[in-house]
């Protein structure tokens, strides 16, 4: 039998490690080191932020293999901390964005395990998606996380049971900026899309499908889609949204999807 290696708890418990990361990337240390400000007080400088207290947190990061200091107060880029350059990393990591809002939830998870219970709200005042709501900024960073620039392009080739054959209309339920179903449409010509979302996220779903050349076939239709969907598609995705709700959540957007299939309509 391999030995596996006993895992150190220091390690699997260290926060200042990936605390040290995120601020880094919120203040864009890797694009001004790319830029070709390399000495602390003017990475300080560029960055707004404190020299003393960003050399150290810095230090840190060279100590754990990222970035480099081939002279004291001198910082450079390595492999690791180019990866800081990537748009979709930064979107990740990115505390003023989306980024902050997954980092500080983790602060939540003690609740969260006594009572079962999201208590994302204890951070942040509101449920999640209301959260996006209230603050616009964090809801197009949120977008742009789970579209092409975070995600990547999805691939059209879902399995589906009975084969793409007989589908002629697909409907994308909280299908985000509508990537996915660009994609879809752009590999089935003979398929018509709808999106569904909300309505500030469908508004961005315009030149995804401009880019892609679908957008004669698809419309974006802003709703919740806990009210009545649109009836009659062949076929209504659900990506990564069950995973977002409890049980009686899941439950209604699941008869909401499946009743409205072939304008059946919903039963109450
Ligand atoms: C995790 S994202 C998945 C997006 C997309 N399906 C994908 O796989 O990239 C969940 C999506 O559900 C949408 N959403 C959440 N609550 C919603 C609601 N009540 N009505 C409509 N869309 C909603 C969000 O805006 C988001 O685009």
């Amino acid at each position: 039998m391999p030995k596996h290696p006993v895992p150190n708890l220091s390690d699997l418990s260290d926060l200042r490690t990936p605390w040290c990361v995120h601020v880094a990337a919120t203040l864009r240390i890797a694009d001004h080191i790319a830029a070709g400000i390399t000495d602390i007080d003017e990475l300080a400088v560029a960055a707004g932020c404190d020299a003393g207290v960003l050399h150290s947190l810095l230090g840190h990061l060279v100590s754990k293999g990222v970035f480099e200091e081939p002279a004291p107060g001198r910082f450079a880029l390595n492999e690791t901390a180019q990866g800081l350059l990537d748009p979709a990393q930064r979107l990740g990591l990115d505390l003023d964005g989306i980024g902050g809002r997954f980092a500080y939830a983790w602060g939540t998870l003690l609740t969260y395990v006594r009572t079962g219970q999201p208590a994302y709200r204890e951070t942040f005042g509101l449920p999640f998606w209301e959260d996006l709501d209230a603050h616009p900024d964090i809801a197009a960073s949120f977008d742009a996380l789970i579209g092409p620039v975070g995600h990547g392009a999805p691939t059209p080739e879902v399995q589906i049971t009975r084969g793409w054959q007989s589908v002629r209309t697909v409907v994308d339920v909280g299908g985000g900026t509508g990537a996915l179903l660009a994609e879809i449409l752009r590999a089935r010509p003979e398929v018509q899309g709808k999106l569904v979302d909300f309505p500030r996220t469908v508004a961005r779903s315009g030149e995804i499908f401009q880019a892609a050349g679908v957008a004669d076939r698809v419309t974006a239709i802003g709703q919740s889609f806990f009210a009545p969907l649109p009836a009659g598609a062949d076929l209504y995705l659900l990506k990564k949204v069950l995973n977002n709700w409890p049980d009686r959540e899941a439950l209604a957007i699941l008869r909401l999807s499946c009743s409205t299939s072939r304008g059946t309509p919903p039963k109450k």
